[in-house]
């Protein structure tokens, strides 16, 4: 396949795929829990403010690349890095970018798959159930674990395996308009069964007693991760993105819509929370445990527990495809392996790495890898608190400091002023800021 002619078809494509992608486990299980183990309102005030002047700035600037130079991270790196007489060296942006994200696939898949397991366990909820019991029931058993994350991580390699058109495109635009409505209902679910005043102001009215220096790490990580930034896959979506759509408008609709989602996800979970007297603090286990309990007891719960899961299930498939897509385009640009073959090969890969993270919630408990952490833990913090933060920083000093800048202006376009804006940003605040707080968690 000739990789300049591929293009999305339309502009909403890209928006959608690159919303898809954003949209996430870490947008309704991830965010909510965090937003509820770190006091609400000043976490959710933080997190907003790390999106607008640490994530945007990137977001656009991956875009950018991408957008220029239309290939995998590693090739886009590499061209970018040519073109502006710099050191091919900076194509190790790409070649982390691609490890990044089969190791988040790894795992996340592992996570995706207990979603998946949740649908059914959600229809067959009757009467009371004791949900700790459950959740240790699912989590205790290495072959139910098993089974579903080979179930998604198939899926997830069968969609890239078709294609970037056939595969990505067909599916966003058949599961986004899903995802959207059923958020819409579980919103008015939580509206009708919850308390809703309550929930608004725990989210919304910052109680700063409650932050920590680790509030700001914590939150930071989050906005990173949300995004989907730090590991090329914006930037391989933005390589399918027609020569002529803006940069700016796009990344502003993809981060709104991202935060829209976290934001409509607390909504959805907090009122029922509150409206039930569980504390909103439970941490990870705040979907699967404590809504689980409530799901049991709630009139019609099992189908809007199952509609729930389902949700989750169709934001985290649509999130593993672009974990996938940058190895996959990589191996396909170079026609060193053909898209199927590449797919089920990187995607067995990940698959084989998940079997650590699946162990570690049993049979591997005790074992610890990174300081005190699981094997789980471990890979999570090797992708969350190193390769996305530094992949992150990385892209925006080149983008910043390395790159023409006429050759960003070409592809920005727009007014000079919005052009400083961004400039200012990419040069000056967003590299600090997550230099800071990386460097901050080792002291
Ligand atoms: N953003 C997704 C989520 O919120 C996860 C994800 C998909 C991701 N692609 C990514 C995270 C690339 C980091 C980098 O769940």
């Amino acid at each position: 396949m000739n990789k300049e002619t591929l293009t999305w078809v339309g502009k909403w494509t890209f928006i959608l795929a690159a919303a898809g992608s954003a949209v996430g486990l870490g947008n309704i299980w991830g965010f909510p829990y965090k937003a509820g183990t770190n006091g609400g309102g000043a976490f959710v005030l933080i997190y907003l403010g790390c999106i607008l002047i640490i994530g945007l700035p990137i977001m656009i600037s991956e875009i950018m690349l991408g957008k220029r130079y239309r290939g995998s991270p590693v090739s886009t790196m590499k061209d970018a890095a040519t073109e502006s007489a710099s050191s091919s060296n900076w194509q190790a942006i790409g070649w982390g970018g691609l490890i990044a994200g089969v190791v988040i696939l790894s795992f996340y898949s592992v996570l995706a798959g207990i979603c998946l397991n949740y649908i059914f366990i959600s229809l067959g909820l009757e009467g009371e159930i004791d949900s700790i019991a459950k959740f240790q029931q699912v989590t205790s058993s290495p072959l139910q674990l098993l089974l579903w994350h080979t179930i998604f991580i198939l899926i997830t390699a069968w969609i890239i395996a078709a294609g970037v058109i056939s595969g990505i495109e067909r599916m966003v635009k058949l599961l986004m308009p899903m995802l959207f409505i059923l958020m819409i209902i579980m919103v008015v679910n939580a509206f009708i069964n919850g308390n809703f005043s309550q929930a608004f102001s725990f989210l919304f009215s910052p109680d700063f007693s409650a932050v920590t220096a680790n509030t700001y790490l914590s939150a930071m990580g989050q906005a990173f991760f949300s995004l989907s930034l730090g590991m090329g896959a914006i930037m391989c979506y933005g390589a399918y993105m027609s020569p002529d759509q803006e940069i700016y408008e796009s990344s502003a609709i993809v981060a709104g819509l991202d935060t829209l989602i976290a934001m409509l996800a607390g909504l959805a979970i907090f009122p029922i929370i509150f409206a039930y007297g569980v504390e909103p603090n439970s941490g990870p286990g705040l979907v699967f445990i404590s809504l689980l309990s409530i799901f049991a007891d709630l009139p019609f719960g099992n189908i809007i527990g199952g509609l729930f899961f389902l949700l989750l299930s169709i934001a985290a498939l649509s999130s593993s495809i672009s974990l996938l897509e940058p190895s996959v385009a990589f191996f396909a640009e170079k026609n060193i392996l053909s898209r199927p073959i590449a797919s089920s090969m990187l995607a067995g890969i990940a698959w084989f790495i998940g079997l650590g993270s699946l162990l570690s919630f049993n049979v591997w408990s005790e074992y610890t890898f990174i300081g005190s952490r699981n094997f789980l833990d471990s890979m999570d913090l090797l992708a969350n608190q190193f390769l996305l933060p530094l992949g992150g920083l990385f892209v925006a000093i080149f983008a910043g400091w390395k790159l023409n800048p006429s050759i960003a202006k070409a592809e920005l376009g727009g007014s000079e002023f919005v052009f400083r804006l961004w400039q200012f940003f990419i040069r000056f605040i967003s590299p600090v800021l997550v230099f800071g707080i990386f460097i901050f968690q080792f002291i």
